[in-house]
C-alpha cells in the first residue's frame, strides 16, 4: 500500500488541482469529501492530511467543519485558505472577514524558518482569493509570513506539524507552491515517494478480475486515449472476454476510423466490432442547426445503436466507460455549485438507463496525465496516447449550421491538412488541442481571372492544462501562411482562412 497524503474537499476549483500536485510529487492521494470518516483515511496508509480552500466563511451557519477526528489527530494537517481559516477557527484563533477580497497575485514576505517553508526565503509571489483572513493565530501557532493585506499569510506549529497558508500554492502562479508542497510531504509527513501513475495499471487490472469474475465486459472505444487505455486494462484482466464496439458515425476525421480499426486487430490484438451507421447519423442530423440539438440527437444515437449491439450479445452483463477522476469528483459532490449547463458533454457509451448494465470504470481515480502513463505502459502507440482530445458529437460541432456529407468532406480535408502541416512544424504535442471549423458564411474572393463566392474555414489551436481555461496558441505567421494557402488550393469551395484568437473564456475550445 503506498503512502498517502489525503485532501479534504471543502468545494475550492482548485482542490482537484492539489490532489494532482501530490500525485505529481510522488505520493498517492485523493479528494474526500470534507466529513469523511476516519477510518476512509485510515485506510488509504495516510503520513498527512490536506484541507483544501472553499467558498465558505466559518462564521455562517452551514459552514463545512473540520470532522471532530481531525481536531485530535497525530498526523501532520496543511490548511490551505478556507483551510487554514478552519484550523485557526477550531483551535481557538481569530478569523475575521476582511474589508475587501483580496483575489490575484500578491507578494509574500516569509518571515521565520519551518519546515514547511525550508529553504524558500525572502519575497515570493503567490496567488490568493479569499475573503476572510485571521486575525489572532491559535495558541501554538507562530506566524511564518506576511502580505501588505494579510498579517499571517501562513502560521505553523512544528510540533504538532500542523501548518496553514492563507494563498494557494497548488496554482502555477505561487511559483514557490510546489516547493512548499513538496516541503509538506518529504520533510512534515515524512513520505518517501514511493508511488508513482503506472502503478493504477496493476490495482485497475486486480480490480477488474475482481469485479467481472468470470462474466463477459463491452467496452465502447471512441478512437479517444482514455477508452483505449480502459479497453487496455480490461484485455489485461480478463483478456477475450472483452468486446470492443467502435461506431463509425461519419463524424470522424480523416483515416481516424481505419487507424482505430487497424491499431485494434492488428497491434493491440484485442476483439473489435465495428457499427458502420453513418447513414443512421446523418439522417437523424438532416436540417439540424442548433448546437445543443446537434448534441442530443448524437448521444440518443449513440445508445440506440449501443443497445442493438448489447441485444445481439446476450450474456453480457457489464459495460465498460472510461470515466476519470474529474468526472468522478464532480458527480459526487452534490454540495458543490451546480453551474448554467453551458454545452451537454457526452461521451461514447453513455448508459441507457433500461440496459440494466453494471459499469466498469477502470479510469475512475485517474487523472488525464495519468492515464497518459498508463497507455504508454501498456503499449499504445505513441501517436495515439498524445492525440488530441475530440469531442464525442464529432465533425458535428465544428461545422457551424446543418450537416451533411459534402461539408463533413470539406472540412475533414482542411482539418487533415492543418494537422499534417502543425506535425511537420513539430508544434502538434505544444498545442494541447487543434482543429478546423467550417463557418456558416461565405464570401467573396478571387482565383486566377474569377470572383469566387465561397466558404470559410477557422483554424483554432490551444494551449491548456486543464481545459477548464485555454489561452489560443501563438503559432508561427509562416506556419498559418503554409496551412491557409494549403488549404484554398487544395480543399475545394473555400476561398477564406480565419485563425480564432479567443481565449477561454470567454470564448470555448469548441465552437458549438
Ligand atoms: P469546450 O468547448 O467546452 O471544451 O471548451 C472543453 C474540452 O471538451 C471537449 N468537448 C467534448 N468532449 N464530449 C467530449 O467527450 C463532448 O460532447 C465534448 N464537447 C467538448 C473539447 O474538445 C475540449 O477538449
Amino acid at each position: 500500500m503506498p503512502e498517502s497524503v489525503p485532501v479534504l474537499d471543502f468545494g475550492s476549483q482548485t482542490a482537484q488541482l492539489i490532489v494532482r500536485r501530490v500525485r505529481e510529487l510522488g505520493v498517492y492521494s485523493e479528494l474526500l469529501p470534507h466529513d469523511v470518516a476516519e477510518a476512509t483515511v485510515r485506510a488509504l496508509n495516510p503520513y498527512g492530511v490536506i484541507l483544501s480552500g472553499g467558498p465558505a466563511s466559518v462564521y455562517e451557519p452551514d459552514a463545512p467543519m473540520l470532522p471532530d477526528w481531525l481536531i485530535t489527530t497525530d498526523l501532520p494537517v496543511l490548511g490551505i485558505c478556507y483551510g487554514m481559516q478552519l484550523q485557526s477557527y477550531a483551535l481557538g484563533g481569530r478569523v475575521v472577514r476582511s474589508t475587501r477580497r483580496e483575489y490575484g497575485p500578491a507578494m509574500l514576505e516569509v518571515i521565520a524558518h519551518s519546515l514547511l517553508f525550508g529553504t524558500i526565503t525572502g519575497e515570493q509571489p503567490v496567488w490568493m482569493s479569499h475573503g476572510d483572513h485571521i486575525e489572532q493565530l491559535p495558541p501554538g501557532f507562530h506566524p511564518l509570513a506576511r502580505t501588505t493585506d494579510v498579517p499571517f499569510a501562513a502560521m505553523g506549529n512544528d510540533a504538532r506539524h500542523w501548518y496553514g497558508v492563507q494563498f494557494h500554492p497548488e496554482v502555477v502562479h505561487t511559483t514557490c507552491g510546489r516547493d512548499i508542497l513538496r516541503n509538506f510531504l518529504f520533510a512534515v509527513c515524512g513520505c518517501t515517494a514511493n508511488w508513482q501513475p503506472t502503478q493504477f495499471v496493476a490495482q485497475a487490472v486486480a480490480q477488474v478480475r475482481a469485479q467481472v469474475g468470470n462474466e463477459r465486459v463491452l467496452c465502447a472505444l471512441s478512437g479517444g486515449v482514455d477508452s483505449a487505455v480502459a479497453a487496455l486494462i480490461i484485455h489485461q484482466a480478463i483478456g477475450d472476454r472483452l468486446t470492443c464496439v467502435f461506431v463509425d458515425n461519419g463524424l470522424l476525421r480523416q483515416g481516424e476510423a481505419e487507424q482505430v480499426i487497424k491499431t485494434f486487430r492488428d497491434h493491440l490484438h484485442i476483439p473489435l466490432v465495428t457499427v458502420q451507421a453513418t447513414e443512421e447519423f446523418l439522417a437523424a442530423l438532416e436540417g439540424v442547426s442548433d448546437p445543443e440539438e446537434k448534441r442530443r440527437i448524437i448521444g440518443e444515437r449513440f445508445i440506440r445503436v449501443f443497445e442493438r449491439e448489447a441485444r445481439q450479445m446476450q450474456d453480457i452483463r457489464f459495460l465498460a466507460q472510461g470515466t476519470l477522476y474529474p468526472d468522478v469528483i464532480e458527480s459526487r459532490a452534490p454540495d458543490r455549485q451546480k453551474g448554467v449547463t453551458i454545452k451537454t458533454h457526452h461521451n461514447v457509451g453513455g448508459l441507457p438507463t433500461d440496459m440494466q448494465m453494471i459499469l466498469v470504470e477502470p479510469l475512475r481515480y485517474m487523472f488525464k496525465d495519468e492515464v497518459r502513463a498508463a497507455g504508454v505502459e501498456l503499449g499504445l502507440p505513441e501517436t495515439w496516447v498524445w492525440r488530441h482530445p475530440f469531442p464525442g458529437p464529432g465533425l458535428a460541432v465544428r461545422i457551424l449550421g446543418p450537416v451533411t456529407w459534402q461539408r463533413l468532406e470539406t472540412l475533414r480535408q482542411a482539418d487533415a491538412i492543418f494537422m499534417a502541416e502543425l506535425r511537420a512544424a513539430n508544434l502538434y504535442r505544444t498545442t494541447q488541442q487543434a482543429f478546423a471549423v467550417l463557418l456558416p458564411i461565405q464570401s467573396v474572393g478571387v482565383m486566377g481571372d474569377g470572383r469566387t463566392y465561397a466558404d470559410t474555414i477557422a483554424l483554432r489551436a490551444i494551449t491548456t492544462e486543464d481545459y477548464m481555461t485555454a489561452d489560443w496558441a501563438r503559432l508561427p505567421y509562416d506556419l498559418l501562411a503554409r496551412v491557409s494557402s494549403r488549404i484554398v488550393n487544395e480543399v475545394e469551395g473555400v476561398n477564406r482562412v480565419v485563425y480564432d484568437v479567443s481565449s477561454k473564456p470567454p470564448a470555448t475550445i469548441e465552437w458549438e
